[in-house]
């Protein structure tokens, strides 16, 4: 498996990554056209987007976005196939991505992880988050959610947006020093 820029992609495996995120994350992009538009809104300079392939087939890939005059970078997005899960890749492709921000000049690495699938998945789902936000960070349980990979790859609960995608339905955004 390589990690590869997506600019170097052809047109078959620019839509295996398309697939991919709305496969993975249909609340975001419910069809292949709205994920490859997505893609295309993304592969602008400035931006970098990574891909993991293997045997010339994209197995993930994800993005980051400079903000703050290019102190910060988005994760965004980030999404594996999921007959691949477990196995890595995930690892690999946010790895290579915290890499090229930090050449880029990044302090600060971050994702945001919505907790809006069915009714709530992590300890900040259903909860008052404007009670006692520092002791519900500090006991935070991530349960199924994809939160506990950002966990594993050391990323820190930085912060919340409540109610982001509907009341009880926060983002949760989790954030990495690079320096
Ligand atoms: C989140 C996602 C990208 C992780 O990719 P992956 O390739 O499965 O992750 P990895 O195999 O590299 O996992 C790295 C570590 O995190 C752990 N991990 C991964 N997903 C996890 C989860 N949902 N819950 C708990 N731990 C998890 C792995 O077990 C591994 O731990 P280890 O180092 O102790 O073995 C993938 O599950 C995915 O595409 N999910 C759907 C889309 C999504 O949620 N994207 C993120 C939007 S913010």
């Amino acid at each position: 498996m390589e990690i590869i820029n997506m600019t170097q992609l052809n047109k078959t495996q620019i839509t295996q990554a398309a697939q991919i995120l709305t496969d993975s994350i249909p609340i975001g992009w419910p069809t292949l056209q709205d994920a490859l538009a997505e893609i295309k809104a993304l592969l602008v300079p400035g931006n970098t987007l990574l891909a993991a392939v293997e045997d010339g087939v994209v197995l993930g890939w994800g993005g980051i976005l400079p903000a703050y005059n290019g102190n910060v970078f988005e994760i965004h997005p980030l999404a594996v196939r999921s007959d691949r899960r477990r196995q890595g890749i995930g690892r690999a492709i946010v790895t290579a991505l915290e890499d090229e921000a930090r050449k880029k000049g990044g302090l600060t690495i971050h994702a945001g992880a919505d907790d809006e699938r069915d009714d709530g998945e992590t300890s900040f789902a259903n909860v008052d988050l404007y009670d006692d936000l520092p002791g519900k960070i500090r006991d935070f349980s991530p349960g199924t959610h994809q939160s506990a990979f950002y966990m594993k790859l050391g990323y820190k609960i930085i912060g919340v947006m409540p109610d982001a995608n509907g009341i009880g339905k926060p983002d949760i955004f989790l954030g990495k020093r690079l320096w």
